[in-house]
């Protein structure tokens, strides 16, 4: 990419629940912009969404679209990305991914900025955005883990139904609206009833009995921390919350940690905000965190069962440093070394 004052970016996915959220944060984040074009496809080509007090034309995402845009974030999902993000790369663009199509490349950077910042650097055209809920688990976990050194991670989570979309989103709503009117529930995105029940289900089931959401991250985590040796398991669980994941994360480490020290490391680490004062009913929740870009953390207690663990509850907008705010954190990171050169 060349050294500029300003990029030619790109958003495809534009009109989903992430890609309005990455509209937002180039606005809020005033990353320099010298054009913005928002692809999609035919259901919203020609509609027409708000930058900059601009309105600007959704276009139909196409394989020649490419040529001339620096920068492209990806969040329509791992088909399209499957499909596009190697065109985008050979047309010169640096694609930043949301989906889970490249996470696992071995030539593709997998970053979160607080946890690896330098692994943008030696990315081929592709660079991945992790997984929403990795992502905030590990910009928690990663000052910890630098302290007192992480052995094995057990995390339940609580996610959103935005982590799965819009129309994810329009089912709660329905479902809801429907059941307090006394009506019939259609279930057509999650594989049950989402309104007022847990599902504990995310993503396909594989052979081992665990889903793909639960393997990703056991997988990124580990990627993103450059750390093959952590032992790690997970149960994801969809919850009838709109935004903001939640994770009951317990952690075992080599070195013993007071949950004093662990506070401490966590008021200063960045990207975290610690909400720790159970007398006061302060802890994190998901309505408070969402349009939030920190990763907030409490109940942070020691794990009395064993000699050196941790408890731990890490909420985060899983839209913005889930997704959004992370891809465009990247794309700071990305201009700031072109700058550099
Ligand atoms: P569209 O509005 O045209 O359906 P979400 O994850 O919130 O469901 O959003 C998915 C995003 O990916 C939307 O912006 C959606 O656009 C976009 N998308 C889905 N399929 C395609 C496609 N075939 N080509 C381009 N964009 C797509």
């Amino acid at each position: 990419m060349l050294k500029k004052k300003k990029y030619n970016v790109a958003i495809v996915g534009a009109t989903g629940a992430v890609g309005k959220e990455m509209i937002n944060l180039l606005e809020e984040r005033k990353f320099p912009v010298e054009s913005l074009r928002l692809f999609a496809s035919e259901r919203s080509a020609g509609e027409s969404m708000t930058f900059m007090n601009q309105d600007l034309v959704v276009e139909l995402l196409q394989e020649d679209v490419f040529n001339g845009i620096d920068i492209a974030l990806f969040s329509a999902g791992e088909k399209i990305s499957l499909q596009y993000a190697p065109i985008a790369a050979r047309a010169g663009t640096v694609v930043i991914d949301n989906s889970s199509a490249f996470r696992m490349n071995p030539d593709v950077p997998l970053v979160v900025p607080e946890v690896n910042p330098d692994a943008v650097l030696k990315h081929n055209g592709i660079i991945a955005n992790p997984n929403c809920s990795t992502i905030q688990m590990v910009v928690a976990l990663k000052p910890l883990h630098d302290k007192a050194k992480i052995k094995r991670i057990v995390v339940t989570t609580f996610q959103s139904v935005s982590g799965k979309g819009k129309e994810a989103m329009d089912e709660l709503f329905e479902q809801t609206k429907s059941l307090l009117s006394f009506g019939d529930v259609k279930v057509e995105v999650f594989p049950h009833q989402i309104a007022f029940n847990c599902i504990p289900h995310i993503d396909a089931f594989l052979d081992n009995a665990y889903t793909k959401e639960e393997v990703k991250m056991v997988d990124e985590t580990k990627k993103i921390m450059e750390d093959d040796s952590l032992r790690i398991t997970a149960t994801t669980v969809r919850v009838p919350v709109y935004i903001g994941h939640s994770e009951s994360v317990n952690i075992e480490t080599e070195e013993h940690l007071s949950a004093n020290e662990a506070r401490a490391i966590l008021s200063s680490a960045p990207g975290v905000l610690v909400y720790d004062d159970p007398g006061r009913n302060i802890y994190p929740v998901p309505v408070d965190a969402a349009g939030k870009d920190e990763v907030f953390v409490g109940r942070i207690r020691e794990d009395e069962s064993i000699p050196n663990g941790l408890n731990l509850w890490i909420v985060a907008d899983n839209l913005r440093k889930g997704a959004a705010t992370n891809a465009v954190q990247i794309a700071e990171i990305l201009i700031r070394h072109t700058q550099k050169r």
